[in-house]
């Protein structure tokens, strides 16, 4: 979604600027756009449809002096991506600038009270209603900026990350947020001048320093180039900024001589699954140990029920998690559409345990579904990568991947990650709740340690998918088949194609195609079997005759020695032998690997697919 980056110091701003929307482009975006307060003191807005490229062109000729200024990615809710809509916004007399992520609600009515004022818009943006908005009360009340920002905030209802520049005064940059991250860099120079930088995440901010500030919900703040940080809430009581430091380093978000993000994250899983398992999972005494879990043990052995949120890839993460936790554990677990979930009044009872599952830690859905419970009283647990961010901070309890940044839109690390997370939550509160046999929980746990292994396995061993990749780019259809674990396999395969390489794929419960889709097979139709030998096997080989008698191409994921279902299929993907509940994160290996070779064949934006972006922050 929407980006925002900032600066404030002796540096020029724009190089600074501009790097960091390169820095913020894999969140998705349609339009960019930079203000500057130049060494003259003028407040000039520059911005362009498309990527940051275009943005660049259309700065060349222009003064792009000024070490103040305000940049933004825009990804359209309000108003198509145009050059117009696009941020940041003047107000009416050209004093502000302001860049915005998220949505405000009740933008129509503050829209219509402003023009009753005789003021005039230019965009069809929510935005440009905020900058108005803030440019009457600073009037209406004869204050500052700040002062404005605070009153202004107060008739607002919706999301926010805002930054605002004021012509009058090229010595301070504003900032404030509600429900949409924004992180300051507070920098010490040599010279003992201080220079802060904004971000809608730490991407841009990193190469500089790792101090921040993140800035909490209801918060707005002031910084100057006396080294001034000030914040308030939204009544105007101080808060003390909280320096934090950043848990990143720079190669952690460049491609490392790999051509794109995606594949360098799909290469990067055994390392990062060996990151999230470190201090976790001890293979010596095969043993888990959960802080999250241990520090509300009464919480796991009291509960009644689990409820798992999420969206997307992490929905079906959760799915596994649903199947491991259920047998592991003996306890219900749902698994729920955050988006519906939080709109459709559901049970929730104050003894269940309500997980969110997210690798942004900033899907508004998913926030908004843990609000809901926590209203009603559950237990909140989140599962997220991104660390400080918003859901981890709402919740009781929780575990972060630790599988680092994620860059490429296509998730493919962080649903691993949430896979073998989601295992050892389940061994951590089954071994609260003594529902697995001794011998049991420590074979799990000793299997689970060697996960990483195996996938480096995998990794190797079917290197050559980029070799039949491109056989697969004209077709206009996928099918993706499993069972048991491997059902949300197949959801998540077909996701990685559809996302990255526009081709329609759906995944399906292998058993189910008797019931309607096997009327979609012919020999057009590529279908993915997902068949271990392993649990169904013998099942799953009876869904493979049924394709294959109708034409169906297969391409199969199976164990490494299997004969019988690498006879029966077309193309083949092998994997290691390991117990059910961990083949998925094996078996998916392969089908990132497809979708990505299919979709750079295809000519396809890998790391920046067509209308996605990486964390949806907006309803
Ligand atoms: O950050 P989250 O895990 O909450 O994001 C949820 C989905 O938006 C995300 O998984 C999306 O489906 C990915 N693009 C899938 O690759």
């Amino acid at each position: 979604m929407c980006g925002i980056v900032g600066y404030i110091g002796e540096q020029q701003a724009y190089p600074i600027l501009i790097k960091g929307l390169h820095r913020l482009e894999y969140r998705g975006y349609d339009s960019a756009g930079v203000s500057l307060i130049s060494d003259g003191g003028d407040l000039n807005v520059y911005k362009s449809k498309g990527k940051v490229s275009a943005l660049e062109e259309e700065c060349k000729n222009q003064d792009l002096s000024g070490t103040i200024g305000i940049a933004h990615t825009r990804w359209a809710t309000h108003g198509e991506p145009n050059q117009v809509n696009a941020h940041p916004h003047y107000s009416e007399s050209k004093s502000l600038a302001l860049v915005h992520n998220g949505i405000i609600e009740n933008y129509k009515s503050l829209r219509t009270q402003l023009e009753g004022y005789g003021m005039t818009f230019c965009s069809e943006t929510d935005t440009e209603v905020l900058v108005q908005l803030i440019e009457y009360m600073m009037k209406d009340h004869n204050c500052d900026l700040f002062t404005g920002v605070q009153i202004a905030l107060n008739y607002v209802v919706g999301a926010y990350a805002i930054a605002i520049l004021e012509k009058e005064h090229p010595d301070q940059l504003v900032c404030a947020r509600k429900g949409s991250p924004l992180v300051i860099g507070v920098s010490k120079r040599e010279n003992g001048s201080t220079e802060y930088f904004l971000g809608s995440d730490a991407t841009p901010i990193i190469e500089y320093t790792n101090q921040v500030v993140y800035l909490q919900d209801g918060e707005i703040a002031i910084m100057d180039r006396s080294g001034r940080l000030d914040i308030v809430d939204l009544k105007n009581s101080p808060q003390t900024p909280k320096l934090a430091t950043l848990q990143l380093n720079l190669d952690q978000i460049e491609k490392g001589g790999f051509p794109h993000f995606m594949l360098k994250e799909i290469w990067e899983q055994p390392n990062a699954l060996r990151t999230c398992i470190r201090g976790r999972v001890n293979p010596a005494n095969k043993d888990v140990v959960l802080s999250g879990v241990l520090d509300h043990k009464d919480r796991f052995l009291n509960c009644r029920r689990i409820i798992i949120c999420a969206c997307g890839t992490s929905w079906h993460s959760a799915l596994i998690g649903k199947y491991f936790i259920e047998e592991a554990c003996q306890i219900p677990v749902e698994v729920e559409y955050a988006s519906e979930f939080r709109y459709r009044n559901p049970v929730i009872f104050s003894d269940d345990v309500v997980i969110a599952v997210s690798q942004s830690g900033e899907t508004a859905d998913t926030l908004a579904a843990i609000e809901l419970a926590k209203e009603k009283g559950a237990f909140l647990y989140g599962i997220c990568n991104v660390i400080g961010s918003s859901i981890p901070r709402a919740t009781d309890s929780g575990t972060y991947l630790h599988v680092g940044p994620e860059i490429g839109v296509a998730s493919t690390k962080a649903f691993t990650g949430q896979v073998i997370t989601l295992c050892i939550l389940g061994l951590a509160i089954a071994k609260v709740r003594q529902t697995l046999s001794d011998e049991m929980y420590h074979m799990l746990v000793d299997e689970l340690y060697k996960i990483p292994d195996k996938m480096q396995w995998t990794l190797e061993n079917n290197k050559d998918i980029d070799k039949f990749a491109e056989r697969f780019t004209y077709c206009k259809n996928f099918l993706y088949l499993g069972r048991g674990y491997n059902y949300p396999v197949a959801l998540e395969g077909a996701l990685k194609l559809k996302e990255i390489s526009y081709i329609h794929a759906e995944g399906y419960p292998a058993a189910e195609m008797k019931h309607g889709p096997i009327a979609l097979v012919d020999a057009e139709m590529p279908v993915v079997v997902i068949a271990p030998k392993r649990g169904m096997y013998e099942k799953i080989v009876s869904n493979i005759q049924e394709i294959k008698s109708r034409g169906g191409k297969i391409i199969s994921v199976v164990t490494e020695g299997d004969t019988t279902v690498r006879g029966m299929s077309d193309y083949c993907f092998t994997i290691p032998d390991t117990r059910d509940c961990f083949v998925p994160m094996l078996a998916v290996i392969p089908l990132q690997l497809l979708s990505y070779y299919v979709a750079v064949t295809k000519g396809c934006n890998v790391d920046q697919p067509r209308n996605l972006a990486k964390s949806v922050t907006v309803e």
